[in-house]
């Protein structure tokens, strides 16, 4: 029979024997943004429709098929959000962060929600790690954007990722680049797919994004269109160009491998200069992993100051998936202890647990059932070591520490009960990759 209710399309339970793997994921990427002096940001899952429209450009598909738009029981217009970049500076202007400091490092981690068609990779509710530097023009801070991204999946363990680079530059330019984007595609309009028709009109460079065959062929010049894709570093205004060669140079210095990518435009509008993306093939067609730039307009965009920000986020669901395609192994459980009792010592089972749960991850039985049950319970929880409390024992004031895997056990007085437990689980081991 049916179940009458399920998940919402596009969107999974995480079971526990998954979480380890995402937990040990997070963990990694905490570890290294705290190394890098962020400080952790959380913002609203839901904010105004509109902050979305206004920062993503209302030509997006992100605003215009993505959206999840509702209206609450007052009425007011929101969304839930597809992205954290709005919010981040939503929460910048609002709790005026600017009065505590010229320069914010900030990283976030949460889940957000695109109504996309689902498919590998490609989730309605996903989860982003994401970080943002607001308040400096400096191209030494695209350039530790682009090297803490780098250094965020080292820590997952990929090997090899090249992150394509390119400039955006000034609305400006990019209005002279749609133009001789437009003029390149005029003589093969008509080949396009309908959607790049369309968006040729609303908004040339989107064509740039299509997955569509027939258009990459196109773009890439193996099907008729007249010489190379024009660039957009070519119609670069004079402080782009230097800002482009300043993070350039950094990136050389630091030994950042990184491809020019002129084709790299991205999908969301607030973008000015520095634009990056790195992707994994083995993904298929949604194999962005993670992907950001500068935006210096945006914060002037919804209302504050002209105030610089660059930054970027991952998609941990793809992080994941990726990582299962390599075969990275989760890291080891930190070792368990069970606590077993007998029919004289079972109301002692409780309290004695409690206590080593100060230390140590420990379970017990709830059922009270034969000590063979509870030793196969334990077996099957993964225990490595049992505390058994045997009626005669407990009366001398003693314990047996049983070893799981061998078998051997032996008696110990309750006061030694958490020494000999470290002596023989050793030190919990550090969640790592192997
Ligand atoms: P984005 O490129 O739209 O950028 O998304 C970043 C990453 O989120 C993608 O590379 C992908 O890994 C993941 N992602 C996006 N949509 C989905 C989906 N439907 N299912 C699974 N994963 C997905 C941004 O969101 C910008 N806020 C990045 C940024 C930060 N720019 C400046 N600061």
């Amino acid at each position: 029979m049916p179940l009458k209710y399920q998940a919402p399309r596009g969107t999974r339970d995480l079971l526990p024997e998954e979480i380890g793997r995402w937990q040990w994921a997070e963990a990694r990427a905490r570890g290294v943004l705290e190394r890098y002096s962020y400080a952790e940001i959380r913002t609203p899952e839901f904010e105004e429709f509109d902050l979305f429209a206004r920062t993503s450009g209302e030509t997006s598909d992100v605003v215009q098929k993505e959206m999840y738009r509702f209206r609450d029981l007052k009425g007011r217009d929101l969304a839930l959000r597809p992205e954290g970049t709005a919010g981040v500076c939503r929460a910048y202007l609002e709790r005026n962060l600017a009065a505590r400091g010229r320069v914010h490092k900030l990283w976030y981690l949460g889940p957000m929600f695109r109504y996309g068609r689902p498919q590998k990779g490609r989730f309605r509710q996903f989860f982003q790690v994401g970080a943002e530097i607001i308040g400096t023009p400096a191209a030494a801070a695209d350039v530790e954007m682009v090297t803490l991204f780098v250094d965020l999946f080292r820590a997952w363990g990929f090997a090899g990722l090249t992150v394509a680079l390119n400039s955006v530059g000034t609305p400006a330019t990019r209005e002279e680049y749609a133009r001789r984007l437009r003029e390149w595609l005029a003589p093969v309009r008509e080949r396009l797919s309908a959607d790049s028709q369309k968006r040729l009109e609303v908004n040339p460079l989107r064509v740039l994004d299509s997955k569509d065959e027939g258009d990459r062929a196109l773009l890439e010049g193996r099907a008729g269109a007249g010489g190379a894709l024009p660039r957009m570093l070519d119609v670069l205004d004079p402080e782009s160009r230097a800002h482009w060669e300043q993070v350039l140079a950094g990136l050389a210095a630091l030994d950042v491998r990184c491809e020019i990518d002129h084709g790299l435009v991205r999908g969301l509008d607030y973008y000015t200069r520095t634009a990056f993306e790195v992707h994994d093939r083995s993904l298929g067609a949604q194999s962005a992993l993670g992907g950001g730039g500068r935006y210096d307009g945006l914060i002037e965009a919804l209302g504050g100051p002209p105030t610089p920000g660059v930054g970027f986020s991952i998609g941990l669901d793809r992080v994941l998936l990726a990582l299962e395609d390599r075969a990275v192994t989760p890291p080891a459980a930190a070792p368990r202890v069970f606590v077993a009792g007998m029919e004289e010592t079972h109301a002692e089972v409780a309290a004695l647990a409690r206590a080593l749960r100060a230390e140590f991850v420990v379970d017990y039985d709830f059922e009270a059932r034969s000590l063979s049950t509870q030793l196969k319970a334990a077996d099957r929880g993964g225990a490595r070591v049992a505390v058994l409390l045997g009626a005669e024992e407990w009366g001398r004031g003693e314990v047996l520490l049983r070893d799981l895997a061998t078998k051997a056990q032996r008696a110990v007085p309750r006061g030694e009960i958490a020494a000999q437990l470290r002596a023989m689980l050793g030190s919990a081991p550090e969640v790592s990759a192997r």
